[in-house]
């Protein structure tokens, strides 16, 4: 199947603006802005069925219309921060097919009546930053952005802003915040950046895939999106993979349509695990879900089937751990991540990641007590649901997910170390 989201994987220089138009680029604006009401665009979104890429999986089209009737101006803030450990998706539609990108934030833009977007990319993409900047001067110059856009009364600035390079500036507050100017960490939720958001106006804020997925559902119509993926997971979806994988890399397929297993070992996809080895953990959103196992991989690879699972499909960044992974290691090297990460303004995220490592630490170092590993889901269970941003509750998933599999390897090195 063609691909729908990576057009680059099939059509050699996409990024260039010409052969991007000469492939129905920007027919899509062309139809939203000259055919269609900024409501019709709206619903045709909702209709559609897109859920957010970015990690939370809200529907976007009930997003949009969740902005106060009448409250202008408005923003529409893109979080390109991709900061979750093993996701790379955004980089490559951003630096391969950005026309696809800046086409769908002009239409999203234009639905929600916003006549200025933001672009918030991650500082350690400074070469998909400068794409992004070439590609929305060449679209201003062809008329699909700046003032009149296709000669309407509808004007669009574009800003690309850099962060600094803070995984909680992905949170979609904290990201405010340093847009802002301000030290990125989360807002208070009421108010939502719908009604109080970018200088404290309407906003909404939106992944890069999220908005790559605007025109072809613009373009070829919601009934159409709606084919491709599941009733309830619809579209397709661009899958990360990484970790000990023969070919790491994205992939997209349509949501629902394949495996762990083919994602893992398809000819066309990752090509199985090195050195022949076999599966031990498998991470679907990063660091960020509970670890799933070799058990799992006969698991469809769309929301719903995930969560049955026990995890979360997330921004579906796949990191494969061979068998040979000393779990509560792997468990400790994402824990030094959310700790380091954690931006310190609630306590149970403070407190609790630097109790969670020091922990981790006893036990990998051959110190810890059996008391220890009991203590480690206690220290977990303070911290989850107790947080004012999501990120407290990721930090628990290495501990509660390793240890509902291989608690046995936790125990091994307290046994080894001598101690009961
Ligand atoms: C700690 C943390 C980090 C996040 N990082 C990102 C990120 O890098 N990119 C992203 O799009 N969303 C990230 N999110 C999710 C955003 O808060 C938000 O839900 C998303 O940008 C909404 O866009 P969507 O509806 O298009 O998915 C993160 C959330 C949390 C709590
Ligand atoms: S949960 Fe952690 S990262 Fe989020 S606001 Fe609290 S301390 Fe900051």
């Amino acid at each position: 199947m063609d691909k729908i989201i990576l057009r680059n994987q099939d059509i050699p220089d996409i990024g260039d603006i010409g052969v991007y138009e000469r492939n129905g680029g920007y027919a899509a604006l062309k139809k939203a802005i000259t055919e269609m009401t900024p409501d019709a665009v709206t619903d045709a979104v909702k209709a559609s069925g897109l859920k957010g890429r970015g990690g939370a999986g809200f529907p976007t089209g009930l997003k949009w219309s969740f902005l106060p009737k009448g409250v202008f101006p408005r923003y529409l803030v893109v979080n390109a921060d991709e900061s979750e450990p093993g996701t790379f998706k955004d980089r490559e539609i951003m630096e391969k097919n950005p026309h696809q990108f800046i086409e769908g934030v002009i239409i999203s833009a234009y639905a929600i009546q916003c006549n200025h977007a933001f672009i918030y990319i991650r500082g350690e993409y400074p070469v998909a930053a400068r794409i992004l900047e070439q590609a929305i001067e060449t679209a201003r110059a062809r008329g699909y952005a700046g003032k009149n856009v296709l000669g309407t009364d509808y004007n669009l600035e574009i800003t690309v802003h850099r962060g600094a390079g803070a995984y909680i500036c992905g949170e979609e507050t904290a990201l405010l915040d340093s847009l802002e100017g301000k030290l990125g960490m989360p807002r208070v939720k009421p108010p939502f950046p719908a009604v109080v958001g970018l200088y404290g106006k309407p906003t909404v804020i939106n992944n890069v895939e999220t908005l790559a997925n605007i025109p072809p559902i613009i373009e070829k119509g919601a009934d159409w999106y709606k084919s491709v993926g599941t009733e309830k997971s619809t579209g397709p979806k661009v899958f990360c993979v990484s970790g000990h994988v023969n070919r790491p890399g994205n992939y997209e397929a349509p949501l629902g349509s394949i495996t762990l297993r083919d994602l893992i070992f398809g000819k066309e996809y990752a090509q199985g695990v090195r050195g022949g080895k076999n599966v031990k953990g498998i991470l679907t959103a990063g660091a960020s879900a509970p670890m799933l196992t070799a058990q799992h991989l006969d698991t469809k690879l769309d929301y719903e089937a995930i969560a049955a699972a026990g995890s979360i499909l997330g921004s579906a960044s796949i990191i494969v751990l061979d068998e040979d992974t000393d779990i509560p290691w792997a468990a400790q090297k994402m824990i030094e991540f959310f700790k380091h990460e954690s931006c310190g303004k609630c306590t149970p995220c403070r407190e609790g990641t630097y109790w969670l490592l020091t922990l981790l630490q006893r036990v990998n170092e051959g110190k810890a007590s059996r008391q220890d590993i009991e203590m480690l889901p206690i220290v977990t269970s303070q911290m989850y649901g107790r947080t004012l941003c999501p990120l407290g509750d990721f930090a628990t998933s290495p501990v509660t997910g390793t240890l509902k599999w291989f608690k046995n390897e936790y125990e091994a090195k307290v046994k080894a170390n001598g101690a009961h």
